[in-house]
């Protein structure tokens, strides 16, 4: 490879999960730490951070069109500088140097600190590959946050030890890790001077996190949760990817007492048949998904419900399919992610019999999907006529509209005065008017003031 200039722009383009959107940022903060600054909308970047997802098969080959756009010069102009981040490049990242050479960098997510110093070493035209695996050295090396939207995201844990048969985050974020209580505390601390007024604690298995508090003390994620409700200026918290089995009495319990936890709770089942759900490796079955789901409703009688559901997996029959959509017409999910099984190299689920046809997937998809829009749809309408709490995030597409969150993660708009009552970092009382499948039309309340 070629010396070249020092780039002076950069763009991150995070695919995947919320961690991704977390380590998005947090190589950006580096980046900008160095001197190269963020790429304004529409212009071409010097510097182009893929930060990819290795979840499922089509989101880790789009890495590879991505590239070729990159260098023909169909995404941009000129071709920039590239590094891989992200899962991909930790599960791949040897092959990725040898099949694109246009990419000066591989950074695995446990090592994207990094960054700056593989800048450097491009620049004088040294390819690089940093794909360690160290416990948590990453966040030290990271850079005090300055800046934050209204909605930010904080990373808590990393990893995960649960091995479900057809997953490759195991293999590609690690073991799990927890991040030092007092880091938390401090990193909220910052983010909210920097702007935030609402968190969303990140984690493969959030609720697997433990630390110490300031007493010696071991914490759950309910203790963390408790202290970070203390924060002044922060209003709300949130929490997500938890895992059925590490779902303790002390965080139920939470949900009943902390207002500024808000009445959300994504906990994917995957499947509503104990002998896939065996198969799976996951540790709970149909009927124990329930009764936990009970637990927290009979906590928090207005907490709304998501999930992750996969179709498909290796042996799934029809009638164990069936099971699905059971579970699902007796939670009645808020929202949900549903996908097609995707074989994943080096998972013990890739090489099991009975692989399901593609036909078979997509139709199963459908009708989960079709039977999951109907509630979320449900949900949605059945928020008409109430009045509730928004945070405003954003403009939205059309002059005077503005876009927030309601407590149960909705998303609402309405339209709103340039300067006044109701702009970014607001949290307002909006009416809930009309109800669409994916978000709601609302207009600022007269009545009661946030
Ligand atoms: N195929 C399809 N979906 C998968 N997920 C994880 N691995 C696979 C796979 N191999 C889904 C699970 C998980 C979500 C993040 O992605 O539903 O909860
Ligand atoms: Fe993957 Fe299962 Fe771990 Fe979730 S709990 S990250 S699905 S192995």
């Amino acid at each position: 490879m070629k010396p070249t200039n020092p780039p002076k722009t950069y763009r991150v383009k995070s695919f995947g999960c919320q961690m991704n959107v977390y380590d998005g940022e947090r190589m950006g903060e580096l980046l900008a730490e160095q001197g190269i600054t963020p790429a304004p909308e529409g212009e071409d970047a010097d510097l182009v951070v893929l930060n990819t997802c290795h979840i499922r098969e089509k989101a880790a080959e789009k890495i590879y069109s991505d590239i070729g756009r990159l260098t023909k010069g169909k995404a941009q102009k000129k071709a920039p500088m590239i590094a891989v981040a992200g899962c991909v490049a930790q599960a791949e990242g040897e092959e990725i140097m040898a099949r694109a050479p246009a990419v000066s960098m591989v950074v695995g997510p446990q090592a994207y600190h990094r960054l700056p110093e593989m800048v450097e070493d491009a620049v004088k035209g040294k390819r690089g590959t940093d794909t360690d695996m160290p416990a948590i050295a990453k966040f030290a090396a990271l850079p005090q946050r300055r800046k934050s939207a209204p909605a930010a995201f904080l990373t808590i844990q990393e990893g995960c030890d649960k091995f479900c048969t057809y997953c490759v985050v195991p293999y590609t974020r690690g073991a799990e890790i927890s991040r030092p209580y007092s880091d938390l505390v401090d990193e909220a601390l910052k983010l909210v001077d920097a702007g935030a007024r609402e968190i969303t604690l990140l984690g493969q298995n959030v609720s697997a996190w433990s630390g110490e508090d300031e007493t010696g003390t071991r914490q759950g994620l309910a203790g963390l949760i408790r202290r970070l409700a203390k924060v002044d200026g922060l209003e709300r918290l949130r929490y997500t990817t938890s895992h059925p089995a590490d779902m303790d009495d002390d965080l139920i319990a939470a949900h009943g007492e902390i207002d500024k936890l808000m009445p959300y709770l994504h906990l994917p089942v995957q499947a509503g048949n104990d002998r896939i759900l065996k198969a799976m490796n996951r540790s709970h079955t149909a009927e124990s998904y329930l009764r936990l789901l009970e637990r927290f409703r009979a906590a928090r009688p207005d907490l709304a419900l998501s999930g992750d559901f996969i179709v498909g997996f290796p042996g799934e029959t029809d009638a164990e399919f069936e099971d699905t959509l059971k579970i699902v017409d007796e939670v009645r999910y808020a929202q949900a992610y549903s996908f097609k099984y995707s074989p994943r190299p080096g998972t013990p689920a890739a090489t099991m019999d009975d692989q399901v046809p593609l036909e078979v997937m997509d139709e199963r998809l459908q009708r989960l999907q079709a039977a999951l829009n109907r509630d979320q749809m449900a949900f949605n309408a059945a928020s008409e006529g109430k009045t509730c709490q928004v945070l405003v995030e954003r403009k939205g597409k059309l002059p005077g509209q503005w876009l927030g969150k309601s407590p149960w993660l909705q998303s609402v708009w309405y339209e709103g005065p340039e300067n006044g009552r109701g702009a970014i970092g607001d949290l307002v009382q909006v009416d809930l008017i009309e109800a669409g499948p994916n978000s709601i039309r609302g207009a600022l309340s007269e009545t009661v003031s946030a």
